[in-house]
């Protein structure tokens, strides 16, 4: 399509979402909400360790690698080519998909490269955690890191290699001698078979085939013609292999500026940065958690918001909203506005603590400092605008807003697409 300098076009606007804390923002509601605005929903990095709840009409479905916008049957889903892809798992959510009566022909496509998670990255993943014992990361244990890490060694299989299947073959056979001599030598653990490796990627080639598509030509093409999409985080930002806390973090970059690399766009294609922030924190796996509750109130949090891993199942630690990590984020990731998910979460709670400071104690821990804000009686669930909420409901969402120097633009006050408070229209 040629671009005519001369006219005014008018462009799509590219909206993006990006989970502020340790993942599990809800950031899958979000996007299905925003996406009757759009005409593509697009994923940029990390693989199927990223498990999007979506509740429709009171039925829940989570979704690990598919865009959210897939129930959206007029939305086209793309994967860019900053995902690690398993073809076991993409077919076996588009099965599930299918069989829940929603269609992807034609509106799911895949990068030519995106790299392949193979068996082998998943066993390594699991060994190594087993022999990391104590110091553990706390994966997801679906060799997400592994095949990062191929990628950057220059081994990877890419999707596109699928099509040149002697070559495919061949280099499938040297990658696989390599990790199985870790696999067997270093981590004590029985070899991937070569049939275990060719099952799970060229059965999968011809169906894979009609969805190959060069996803940055695709959403420039969009934007040119007036179409927005959303571009869709996965994880959160602290758990950003750079800007996070290494080394418990995943393996991809999940702020912003992963977007270009990820998907092949330029940064000035990009219109608003939406952080999407759960009213209090929550963390799976090992590492770093300053405000961490341990008490009842903690326990409290895990069972209201039921925090349990929608990939792993593991329960998630549960904690105060940390208010001075935030700000740093939004630094980072030049966020336009919030969107604080779970608020109804927090109802019931005689106070509820901010983190608006670290101090280090004197045995060099981080120990937060807290603001005390008083609860709120009754509920604020299914709230549909700021006058359905108590004044102190309105007054945390306030002081959020100033600590972190942010407005809010969307309050989430429940699981379902109707429980929603909307201040802005992000694609306005
Ligand atoms: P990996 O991404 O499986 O390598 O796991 C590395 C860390 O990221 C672990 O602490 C995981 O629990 C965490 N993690 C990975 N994906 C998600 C997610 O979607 N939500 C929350 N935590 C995640």
């Amino acid at each position: 399509m040629e671009y005519d300098f001369r006219k005014k076009n008018i462009m799509g606007k590219n909206v993006v979402l990006i989970g502020t804390q340790w993942g599990d923002e809800g950031k899958g509601k979000i996007v299905d909400l925003l996406t009757r605005n759009v005409s593509g929903v697009v994923r940029f990095q990390g693989g199927h360790n990223a498990g999007h709840t979506l509740v429709v009409e009171g039925k829940k479905r989570v979704l690990h690698l598919i865009p959210s916008g897939i129930l959206h049957e007029a939305v086209t889903c793309m994967i860019g080519n900053g995902v690690v892809l398993s073809l076991p798992d993409l077919f076996s959510e588009i099965s599930e998909i299918q069989d829940s009566g929603v269609s992807i022909s034609g509106r799911l496509f895949v990068s030519p490269n995106c790299a392949l998670i193979l068996p082998y990255h998943v066993e390594l993943d699991k060994a190594r955690e087993r022999k990391l014992g104590k110091q553990k990361i706390g994966t997801t244990g679906r060799g997400i890191g592994p095949a990062y890490e191929d990628k950057i060694s220059r081994r990877a299989l890419l999707v596109r290699d699928l099509f040149d299947e002697p070559s495919f073959l061949e280099r499938l056979e040297l990658n696989l001698d390599y990790h199985n001599f870790v696999l067997e030598k270093y981590l004590e653990c029985p070899p991937v078979s070569y049939g275990a490796a060719v099952d799970s990627t060229l059965p999968y080639r011809d169906k894979l085939e009609p969805m190959i598509k060069d996803i940055g030509r695709e959403l420039s093409e969009r934007r040119n013609r007036g179409e927005s999409a959303i571009f869709e985080g996965a994880q959160g930002a602290l758990l950003d292999i750079d800007h996070g806390t290494y080394p418990f973090v995943t393996s991809s970059n999940t702020n912003v500026g992963a977007i270009s690399s990820g998907c092949g766009i330029g940064p000035r294609s990009l219109d608003y940065f939406l952080g999407i922030t759960k009213a209090y924190t929550t963390r799976v796996g090992e590492g770093p958690f300053p405000t961490e509750l341990f008490d009842a109130e903690g326990k409290h949090l895990a069972v209201a918001g039921n925090e349990f891993g929608s990939t792993t199942g593991r329960p998630r630690r549960c904690g105060w909203l940390d208010a001075h990590a935030l700000k740093e984020v939004a630094q980072l990731n030049s966020l336009s506005g919030l969107c604080i998910t779970k608020l109804d979460v927090l109802d019931g709670l005689e106070k509820i603590l901010v983190c608006v400071d670290y101090k280090k104690s004197l045995n060099g821990n981080t120990e937060p400092v807290y603001d005390e804000l008083p609860g709120w009686e009754g509920s604020v669930s299914g709230a549909k605008s700021m006058d359905d909420l108590p004044a102190e409901a309105r007054n945390y969402l306030e002081r959020i807003e100033n600590l972190c120097g942010i407005k809010i633009d969307i309050v989430s006050t429940g699981p379902d697409r109707e429980n929603t408070i909307i201040l802005h229209n992000v694609f306005s």
